[in-house]
């Protein structure tokens, strides 16, 4: 039998983090936070100032190659992109075997995983970097054709295929709202939201969907595959798929009459398992800059759309009611940026089970930039230590005799 207490001296001291609350698994150049203070940069560029002069694809360049472009660098990347946009026909097969009613996320984690069969030389790991280039540029350009597949195939609607001579936030609002037969007016307003929203999600250091792009990545996994499995952590309601929850929790306490003080009573009330759904975060514990923007842009689009949601009136009671309780403030609970992400999605007309994708693509180059640097700075795989709880010396007994 194993003598446990001899191995414990074997393996020498293990740190118990659950959660990894206090661990950092990493050296990072690429975002910033500090969550006392409500900070967030991007290569050292106020989050509030890409928000307002920058747009998402020069900031997915920032996050990935560590500069900001020229107007020429720029101009090549988007070029390349738009080469890239259209999808192996084969994949629609994929797509016609899912249920149409299926969830939009376990669609799109699988679809951009089997891009990796579809371009097997991002399966070596050390692939050249052009080779490693040219994933992420495919990536890239095809993750918004995708998207918009998933959706038009949700709605029993034709498929749009892309536009090139559109930037990449318009071509993909062209795919998701587009007929085939017409031209569409892009509102710039939307345009303008959406870009906005997108790169307050492009990246957020080691979160749990950008830590297991990094750890499915540590093992030489390839990019698709690495981002197929973020896209699976950023599901989860505790995660990206918050926006999602916030929206579903404000349709039910509007149904259930509105009563905001009832719902903030149920979150503090230790014995019910119900949250306030987008209040909160492990790193801002102040606030979260991220959502100071999103309200505005929110009530921007909703005056400017001249949309008038009961929805948004509940949830700006909510916010003010959890504001001067004790229960939030000594807990630092602030609204996320989710708290208001999903009134704007909403507001643009997409269906509330989109919102998570939404999010996936803003963090798409995050997601990148940080598959990138953990290859760059050659770090090793991943594999967390444990402490071992079970039994340690038992007897096998026969199936028969148990
Ligand atoms: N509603 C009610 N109480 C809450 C909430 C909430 N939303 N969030 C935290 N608390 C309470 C906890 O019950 C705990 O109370 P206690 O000290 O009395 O036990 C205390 O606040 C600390 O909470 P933790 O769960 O320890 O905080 P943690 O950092 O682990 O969790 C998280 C952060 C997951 C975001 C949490 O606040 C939460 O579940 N929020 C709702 C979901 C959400 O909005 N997620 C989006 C996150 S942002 C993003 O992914 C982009």
């Amino acid at each position: 039998a194993i003598d446990i207490s001899k191995l414990r001296d074997l393996t020498g001291h293990i740190t118990l983090d659950f959660g990894y609350k206090n661990t950092g698994s990493t050296k990072s150049a690429i975002t910033f936070l500090d969550g006392e203070l409500g900070i967030l940069k991007y290569r050292g560029y106020p989050i509030e100032e890409l928000a307002e002069k920058s747009n998402f694809l020069e900031v997915a360049y920032l996050l990935i190659y560590g500069e900001l472009p020229t107007q020429e660098q720029l101009t090549n990347f988007q070029a390349q992109i738009s080469r890239h946009t259209l999808i192996h026909e084969d994949m629609k097969k994929f797509l016609d075997g899912y249920p149409s009613k299926s969830h939009p996320m376990a669609q799109l984690a699988s679809l951009v995983c089997s891009l990796s069969t579809f371009y097997p030389e991002s399966l070596k790991a050390n692939s050249s970097p052009e080779t490693m280039d040219l994933t992420m540029i495919k990536l890239l350009a095809k993750f918004p054709t995708i998207v918009s597949f998933i959706y038009k195939k949700s709605l029993g609607h034709p498929l749009i295929y892309p536009k090139n001579k559109y930037d990449y936030v318009s071509n993909f609002l062209y795919m998701i709202f587009g007929q085939r037969t017409e031209e569409v007016e892009i509102d710039p307003v939307v345009v303008s939201a959406m870009n906005t929203l997108l790169i307050l999600h492009a990246d957020h250091e080691q979160n749990c969907s950008a830590s297991t792009v990094r750890m499915v990545g540590s093992s030489d996994c390839n990019l698709y595959a690495s981002v197929s499995a973020g896209i699976d952590a950023l599901w989860g309601p505790l995660h990206g798929g918050a926006n999602q929850a916030v929206i579903e929790m404000l349709e039910l306490i509007k149904e259930d009459g509105g009563d905001t003080e009832k719902w903030i009573n149920k979150a503090k009330d230790k014995n019910d398992p119900f949250r306030m759904m987008g209040f909160g975060h492990r790193v801002y514990k102040n606030f979260d800059p991220r959502a100071k923007i999103i309200k505005k842009a929110c009530d921007d689009v909703l005056e400017k759309l001249g949309i008038n949601d009961p929805v948004l009136e509940i949830a700006k009671k909510l916010e003010e009611a959890a504001l001067s309780d004790p229960y939030f403030v000594e807990r630092k609970l602030y609204p996320n940026v989710d708290f208001y992400s999903g009134i704007i999605y909403r507001a643009l007309g997409f269906p509330t089970d989109m919102f998570t994708v939404l999010f996936a693509l803003g963090r798409l180059p995050g997601w990148i930039a940080q598959w990138k640097e953990m290859h760059e700075n050659k770090e090793p795989i991943g594999r967390p230590r444990q402490i071992y709880v079970g039994y340690t010396d038992r007897t096998f007994t026969k199936i028969e005799d148990r």
